[in-house]
Order: structure tokens, then sequence, then C-alpha cells
């Protein structure tokens, strides 16, 4: 007898992406993520119009990812959606809007840690199994972590940043140069074209151990523009490439030392890169040449997986599926501070 594959419907709304997708066993039947235009004009993100935009979306998205997929609410098996962290408003419109549905289809609920989707995004459409244990290095707009992970669900924190996000510090030294917000795809587009990567120099502001600190990089970076800028006002403007491909590589570089100071720790064979940053080009070369030096398996999430999206929050939900990890239709909330 064939077993039917399981289909399940995850919806992601932790930030300002509002996503839905839906998988079949492990096979991405559909993904769709519209992401918000409105906080450009304010240089970052406005909770309050976020969570208004992911009402105003949520129906759409959910109905044009089930008609991609060839599926109508019947077929689907499990709703998934992200619990936390994230902003408490946006959380709820995804928490409240699968809690319905649940109830509604009489289906299981399945609550997902945003942190653990994007380690997980590095396995949508994978063929065959991961070498565990690795070591992933996850950097988006609001964490910078070191994680150890067993299995699909089971990884724990090494490392994490005391201060800023990998991202932050891209966007804010984004903004520092009038940038558009978020700043981090605008600075690798821009690095690209900059001569050499360390024409401009930074001092080191690194903290001991697998944590990370960027606050120390951005006040350098401040202090770099403003006396740069009282000798020559058009400074930014003549070196913009160089300068965005010096910072790039210093931001790149205090990432990839934390990795090794991991991959020596750990001892292990393989290592992975998740979260927005990972869509950096410099970045993903970086690691993908230090993973050739040292005989390392490498996994790296396509570009549109790396960014927010509901394809990882949906894989993360299969594996949880399999082990019947569900949660309490009557008692899930949302957990804007849920930890690792
Ligand atoms: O994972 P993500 O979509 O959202 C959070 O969970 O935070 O990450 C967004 C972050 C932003 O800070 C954005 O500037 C950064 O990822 N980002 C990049 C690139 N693409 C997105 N940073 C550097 N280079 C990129 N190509
Ligand atoms: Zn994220």
């Amino acid at each position: 007898m064939i077993l039917k594959q399981i289909n399940i419907l995850a919806i992601e709304s932790s930030c300002d992406d509002a996503a839905a997708a839906i998988v079949n066993g492990k096979d991405l039947l559909s993904s769709i993520v519209s992401t918000q235009t409105i906080h450009q004009q304010y240089g970052g993100i406005v909770p309050e119009l976020a969570s208004r935009d992911h009402q105003k979306y949520i129906v759409p998205i959910v109905s044009q990812t089930l008609s991609e997929s060839n599926l109508k609410l019947a077929d689907l098996n499990a709703i998934a959606y992200t619990q936390g962290p994230g902003l408490l408003g946006s959380l709820m419109v995804g928490c409240c809007f699968a809690k319905g549905m649940a109830l509604a289809l009489g289906i299981p609920l399945i609550s997902v840690n945003h942190m653990h989707a994007h380690v997980l995004a590095n396995f949508i459409e994978m063929q065959g199994q991961p070498l565990f244990p690795f070591v992933c290095l996850t950097v988006s707009g609001g964490h910078t972590q070191l994680v150890y992970v067993e299995d699909y669900l089971n990884m724990r924190l090494i490392g994490e940043t005391l201060d800023d996000a990998m991202g932050e510090a891209f966007d804010k030294v984004g903004k520092m140069m009038n940038l558009p917000y978020p700043a981090g795809p605008t600075i690798d587009e821009y690095a690209q074209k900059g001569r050499i990567s360390h024409l401009f120099t930074f001092p080191d502001t690194q903290v001991p151990g697998l944590n990370f600190s960027f606050s120390g990089i951005k006040t350098a970076f401040m202090q770099f523009l403003k006396k740069n800028t009282a000798n020559d006002s058009d400074f930014i403007e003549k070196n913009i490439y160089d300068i965005c491909a010096s910072i790039q590589n210093k931001l790149v570089n205090m990432a990839i030392y934390k990795l090794r100071c991991a991959v020596q720790q750990t001892k292990v064979k393989a290592i992975a890169l998740a979260g927005g940053v990972a869509a950096n080009s410099a970045l993903r070369k970086a690691v993908t040449n230090y993973a050739e030096q040292k005989f390392l398996h490498l996994y790296m999430p396509q570009k549109q997986y790396c960014t927010d999206n509901a394809a990882m929050v949906a894989i993360a939900a299969h594996y949880k599926f399999l082990a019947k990890d569900f949660q309490d239709v009557h008692s899930a909330v949302p957990m804007p501070r849920l930890e690792f």
C-alpha cells in the first residue's frame, strides 16, 4: 500500500514579510512571499503598520498558495505557523489565522520557532540526508547565532550576538550612507563594483568566545564617515563602492572568524549558513572557500530561502508532524521572545 503524503500549509508572519507555503511530505508545492514596502519611507520597520499589512494579505496569499498547489482546504492535513520570536502584532495575525483554520478544518496545529526554521531552510528541496551534527551560522536582521544541530528537531545555541545582529549592522551602516532600507542587498550589490575589499580598514571590535558583537563596528564606521566627510563633503558619493566593499569585507570576516572558532571547538565535519544575510554573495564565497580548505560539507539555502519565507516553516513543520509534535489549539499564543 502506498501511504498518502501529508499536506501542510505554513504561515510566516514574524516581521515584515507575509508568507505562506505548502509542502506535500518533504516536497515544496508552492511558496509565496509578499514583502511589505511601506516601511522603506521610515527607514525601518514600523510594527503597527506591519501587523495591519499582515491582516490585509494573509487571506490572498493563503488562497494563492492553495491554488498554486492545486489543493483545496479539505486536502490539508495540518496547519503550521511561526510562534516567535518576532513582532507581537505580526505574530498574532499568523497565530490567530492558523488556529482558526485548524479548528474549522479539525486538523492539527503545529507551532514553529522562526530561528529553527531558518536553520531547516537548508533542507528545502534537498535530496538525501544531511551530515549531522553540523554548526549553522544564522545571520538575519534580528539575530546572529551559532547553532549546534544534532538532527532536524534537536539543536542548541552555542553563540549569539550580545548587541546588534549582523543584518542590523548592514542596515545601520547603510542608513549612515543614506542607502534605502534594508541596506544589506544594496551594500552587497555596490560592494561588487568596489576595486578592492580592504581599501578602508576598521578596528577589531570582537568579544571573546563564540558570542558576537556588532555595535562597536557600527560606531567605528560612524567615526570613519565623520572624519572623512569633514575633509571632503562628497567622500561617500565618490567612494561608495569601495566603502561598501570594505565594510562588507569587515563584517563577513568577523562572522567567519567565529564560525571557525565554533568548528574548532565542536570538531564537526559539516557547516551551514542561514538567515537573510546568508544571501550575501561575499559571505557565501568566504564560507565556500573555508569549507573547501578544511574539507567540510557545506549547506547553504538557495537565496530565496535565506530571507524570511514560509517554505522554511513548512519544512520544519514536516519534521514536527513526523514526531507528532502538535500544539493544543486553545492554548496557542504568539511568543515575541520565544527562546531558541
Ligand atoms: O532573515 P531575514 O529576512 O529577516 C529576519 O528574520 O531578520 O533577514 C533580513 C536581513 C536584513 O537585515 C537585510 O539587510 C539582510 O537580511 N540581507 C542582506 C542581504 N539580503 C538580505 N544582507 C547582506 N547582503 C544581502 N544580500
Ligand atoms: Zn528571519
